[in-house]
């Protein structure tokens, strides 16, 4: 495995390079990382790793500073998946001057997590359009865990005829249910334990669609309601359409809950997908 820092080491060492498929982080790496690693080593011949915490997507009383850098473990946990190339560029390789050409979205980017974090996902999309150009993959993998980024990432691509398909890993649970994340290892051990509550709030919510319940505003409050209850300032909870991220009709079968909350000073968010059967009987509890 290579590690690269720059733009020319990276662009000398995929000099002739086809089949690259690109799997791009802000690294320290847990499970849910490594397999889109995974995933990725499935579709393509050749695997580069960006590792890179994006100034652009963070606000400014956000964790950029605090964000873990752990290029050395990152680097090790690569190299035994098996990766060709990791990219660890600097900030000053990937922004040298201030980044004024950014990526438009549309305005779904406003929305759920748009909405409290401003200008998140054009830092996203702009840095993953930079990072498409340098590294020229014809497939991407971003985890389902980011359900809107993966879902804006898959508008930038069609939207600008980007040469690149993009795939989705299904996200990866700690055993209680919790989705991984980098920023889990900021909760102390209460916040731990009560971290799972989301998931399980979520879950609920997939149960009571399952089982027939079609107001959608009313399971978004009760859940809303019953996480403050315990003590978490809830962003959003809210229940959208798998196609276009928008507000669904009652009949809509392909739905997601989408979430974000803070514990404490840290913010989680997760989703859950749910395919309602076509057709189904309201009130019949469904086995998942
Ligand atoms: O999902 C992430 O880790 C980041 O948003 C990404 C896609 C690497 C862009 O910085």
């Amino acid at each position: 495995m290579v590690v690269t820092h720059t733009i020319a080491e990276l662009r000398e060492c995929l000099r002739g390079v086809t089949g690259i498929v690109l799997v791009p982080t802000m690294g320290n790496l847990h499970q849910g990382h490594l397999d889109l690693v995974r995933i990725a080593r499935q579709h393509g011949v050749f695997v580069v790793v960006s590792l890179f915490v994006n100034p652009l997507q963070f606000g400014l009383n956000e964790d950029y500073s605090k964000y873990p850098r752990t290029l050395e473990q990152d680097c090790k946990k690569l190299e035994q998946c098996g990766v060709d190339v990791v990219f660890a560029p600097s900030e000053r390789d990937l922004y040298p001057q201030p980044q004024q050409v950014t990526v438009e979205l549309p305005p779904v980017a406003n929305e759920l997590c748009g909405a409290f974090r401003p200008g998140h996902f054009r830092g996203v999309a702009t840095v993953v359009l930079k990072l498409f150009n340098i590294v020229q993959p014809y497939i991407a993998v971003f985890g389902k865990k980011d359900y809107q980024q993966l879902y804006l990432m898959r508008q930038m691509t069609a939207q600008l005829n980007l040469p690149v398909d993009i795939i989705g890993g299904e996200t990866v649970r700690a055993s209680d249910g919790l989705a991984l994340s980098s920023r889990n290892q900021y909760l102390n051990v209460a916040e731990r334990a009560e971290a799972v509550f989301l998931y399980q709030s979520l879950a609920g919510m997939r149960l009571s669609i399952m089982d027939g319940v079609t107001d959608f505003f009313k399971l978004e409050r009760q859940a809303r309601e019953a996480l403050s209850a315990r003590g978490w300032r809830v962003d959003y909870v809210a229940i959208r359409s798998q196609a276009n991220l928008a507000e669904p009709t009652a009949s809509e079968c392909n739905l997601v809950i989408l979430a974000a909350a803070w514990l404490g000073q840290t913010r989680l968010i997760d989703n859950l997908e749910v395919l309602k059967e076509r057709g189904a009987v309201p009130g019949r509890n469904l086995d998942l």
